[in-house]
């Protein structure tokens, strides 16, 4: 159902599971006059899409290594992750547990309804969706139990933001400077949403990479805007998750925090709390150029980029690219 491969240079697997590249398109002038384009990862096409289908291509590349029996993995109740693990489990016919926050709907909806329809077991915990501790001691508790009931379980953190899940975006990143080459322009700054990091850290891993490779060349600032208090607050997480990505990609180049900006002035009051600017940011782009943006995610990190250039943080023609990273399906629960 899937093709199998490797990065060249590394030994990591990778499975087709995204309908790659991408596309990015023109979104015209922003106030400033700097120029906005979008990346569509909301196309990526695994499951109704999102920017997990990246990472998943190598996290179940490392489950097929692994033999594995089985996928488990953990999220909020509304998680695209979760969702889309869910997708990727019904392509390479591997049962999927999901370890959700939340109490068990009277009617799934939204992300949960997919998932079950993709055939995934949802394991509701009652955990609040702000408490990955807890969330992250389910998902191992239940690992144990499918390993003590003779499964082979492949267990994935929080969002997939491992040094493997995270090589996605560091691929992600060669493919946006290819897709500004053919444009004719140079990106000035990538913008996107993080919350676990996984895929903040990708694309800084492709920055370094690039970097190291033609130390010349003009490369863009990666600004990520945290919408959750989890990994996204703390920038040595970050860069800790991005020198494994390169070690993994046997580079030698490594980032130190410097490279890392976490904006986390539009996240609200919490994750999943909606914001005002989230809400003008979606309709903004919406009426601009028909992009769909979820509440909890995307709007929230396409506010971050409006409030930026608001503020006068991009120059009048320069290019800035938005990773529209998915999130869909959420905006059809009712709140
Ligand atoms: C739609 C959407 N955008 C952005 C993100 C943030 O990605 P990451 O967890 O890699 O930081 C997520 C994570 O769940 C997401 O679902």
């Amino acid at each position: 159902m899937a093709d199998r491969g490797f990065v060249a240079q590394s030994k990591i697997s990778r499975i087709t599971l995204a309908t790659l590249p991408t596309p990015l398109e023109s979104g015209g002038k922003l106030q400033s006059g700097a120029n906005l384009w979008v990346k569509r990862d909301d196309l990526t096409g695994l499951g109704v899409g999102g920017n997990k289908a990246r990472k998943l291509e190598f996290l179940c590349g490392e489950a097929l290594d692994n033999n594995a029996t089985c996928l488990v993995t953990v999220g909020a109740a509304q998680s695209n992750h979760c969702r889309m693990t869910a997708a990727a489990g019904a392509r390479l016919n591997l049962p999927t547990h999901l370890v959700l926050s939340g109490v068990k709907p009277k009617q799934l909806e939204g992300n949960q309804m997919l998932s079950a329809m993709f055939g995934a077991t949802l394991h509701h915990t009652g955990l609040d969706a702000n408490d990955w501790a807890n969330l992250e001691s389910e998902r191992a508790k239940l690992t144990e139990e499918l390993v003590c009931s003779g499964h082979r379980p492949h267990s994935i953190p929080i969002g997939g933001s491992t040094a493997v899940g995270a090589i996605g975006y560091a691929v992600a990143f060669d493919e946006i400077i290819a897709q500004c080459n053919l444009e004719n322009f140079v990106a000035d700054a990538i913008v996107f949403t993080t919350s676990s990091g996984g895929t903040h850290a990708g694309l800084i891993a492709g920055l370094v990479r690039a970097r190291a490779n033609n130390p010349q060349k003009q490369l863009p600032k990666i600004i990520g805007i945290g919408v959750a208090k989890g990994v996204a607050l703390s920038a040595s997480r970050v860069a800790e998750l991005a020198n494994q990505t390169l070690a993994l990609l046997k580079e030698s180049a490594r980032t130190s925090q410097q490279d890392i900006i976490i904006d986390a002035n539009y996240m609200g009051s919490d994750y999943a709390v909606p914001t005002k600017a989230a809400s003008d940011a979606a309709i903004w782009a919406a009426h601009r150029g028909a992009w769909v943006l979820d509440p909890v995610y995307s709007a929230k990190g396409f506010s971050g980029l409006l409030g930026l250039d608001a503020n006068a943080e991009f120059g009048e023609n320069s290019n800035i690219v938005f990773i529209h990273t998915g999130g869909l399906p959420s905006l059809f629960v009712a709140h």
